[in-house]
């Protein structure tokens, strides 16, 4: 088997469109480090995702007013921080596609929209529980915030396979 040494060949950026101005091979050296900058942004994204329904459960059974209270500051900061993970992924996602707007036809990505769309709506959940314990709501038990707590992990596997493996 033949080792490829190039590192900007390897990441398959060969259906890129380029950039006018700009060599090819530049084209493919920034898309790759665009890509990067994605990836590590996801991950704050992420991080968020993962911590901030754990922060959920404890609100949900307390009442003493000063725990409460720390919790809420930080509930918002957390989501402030994978707000702008969510947002910053989005952008250098969406700079990929303005060079590679070919993968709009191809199968994997469109399964990534669709849980995109998906996981925008579980961001959009946190929101919602964090305003519904801010107001006082105490739900009954902890269970579904449990599981609500395991949805991102779903949605981690799932786009990391089809992103990276690119299986269709
Ligand atoms: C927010 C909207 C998003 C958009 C518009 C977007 C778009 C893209 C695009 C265009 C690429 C380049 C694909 C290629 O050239 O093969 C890419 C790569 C990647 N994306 Fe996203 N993405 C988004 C969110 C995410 C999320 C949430 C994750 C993780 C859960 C993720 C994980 C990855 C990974 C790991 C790669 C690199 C794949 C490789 O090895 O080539 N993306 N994304």
């Amino acid at each position: 088997m033949q080792i490829e040494r190039d590192p900007y060949r390897v990441a398959g950026t060969a259906g890129l469109r380029h950039t006018p101005r700009l060599a090819p091979r530049w084209t493919a050296i920034m898309y790759i480090w665009i890509k990067a900058l994605h990836v590590a942004f996801m991950v704050t994204w992420f991080a968020g995702l993962f911590y901030l329904p754990r922060l959920f459960i404890y609100p949900a059974m307390a009442d003493d007013a000063p725990g409460l209270e720390r919790f809420e500051i930080l509930e918002k900061r957390l989501f402030a921080i994978m707000t702008i993970g969510a947002v910053l992924t989005l952008v250098f996602g969406l700079v990929m596609l303005a060079m590679n707007p070919a993968l709009f036809a191809v199968g994997w990505f469109q399964i990534k929209l669709i849980l995109l769309a998906g996981l925008a709506v579980y961001h959009y959940r946190c929101l919602t529980w964090m305003r519904r314990l801010k107001a006082g709501y105490q739900p009954d038990g902890t269970t579904w915030l449990r599981w609500f707590n395991e949805i991102p992990v779903m949605f981690l596997l799932g786009i990391i396979l089809l992103a990276v493996a690119k299986p269709f």
